[in-house]
């Protein structure tokens, strides 16, 4: 189940709150301008291809194309047997931004945006059918755990824009992982 947990991000100890309900992870994080949302499963074959699996959700994908200017959608996968999965998952931990939108739908598998919003930070469990909007410029890391499985579609207005700036804070090594927060799929 999809859920958010909220943290004072000098407090790791004990959320704020924490939530497995949809429409209140909707709520929470439309009121600090995040957008979250659940979209309706498709039935995709077992080891659909890209192509297929945009052409599923391709309403979906033109609606945001346009309200938000995205130009390009792609999918990307992973699996707990990938050989660089250790280098993937270490390649988004620390605390970061983009000069463009991190937009994910999760058509399966999972995935851990912690967002850093003033003096809080959103964690946010996404799975199959969720769609996370984290807005460029905000401050977030992503944690795929030790067994990474996900295919996402992704947005882009610039895949190129699409490049990690650290922002040096340890925060992300303060606040609990993927294992202390998810039990073992
Ligand atoms: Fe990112």
């Amino acid at each position: 189940m999809s859920s958010l947990r909220i943290y004072n991000d000098n407090d790791f100890s004990q959320p704020l709150v924490f939530t497995e309900d949809g429409a209140e992870i909707s709520r929470q994080l439309n009121e600090v301008g995040i957008r979250f949302e659940r979209w309706s499963t498709r039935e995709l074959e077992e080891g659909a291809t890209p192509d297929s699996i945009l052409a599923a959700y391709q309403a979906e994908v033109e609606k945001l194309k346009a309200e938000n200017g995205f130009t390009t959608a792609d999918v990307v996968s992973l699996t707990p047997t990938h050989p660089q999965k250790d280098d993937f998952r270490k390649k988004f931990l620390d605390e970061h931004r983009h000069s463009e939108d991190e937009v994910r739908f999760f058509v399966r598998g999972q995935g851990l945006f912690y967002l850093h919003l003033d003096d809080k930070v959103y964690v946010v469990l996404c799975r199959k059918n969720d769609l996370i909007s984290v807005p460029n410029g905000t401050r977030h890391w992503f944690d795929m755990g030790p067994a990474p499985e996900f295919t996402c579609v992704r947005l882009f207005t610039n895949p190129e824009g699409w490049v990690a700036q650290f922002t040096g804070d340890e925060i992300a090594s303060k606040a609990p992982r993927f294992e202390q927060l998810i039990e073992a799929a």
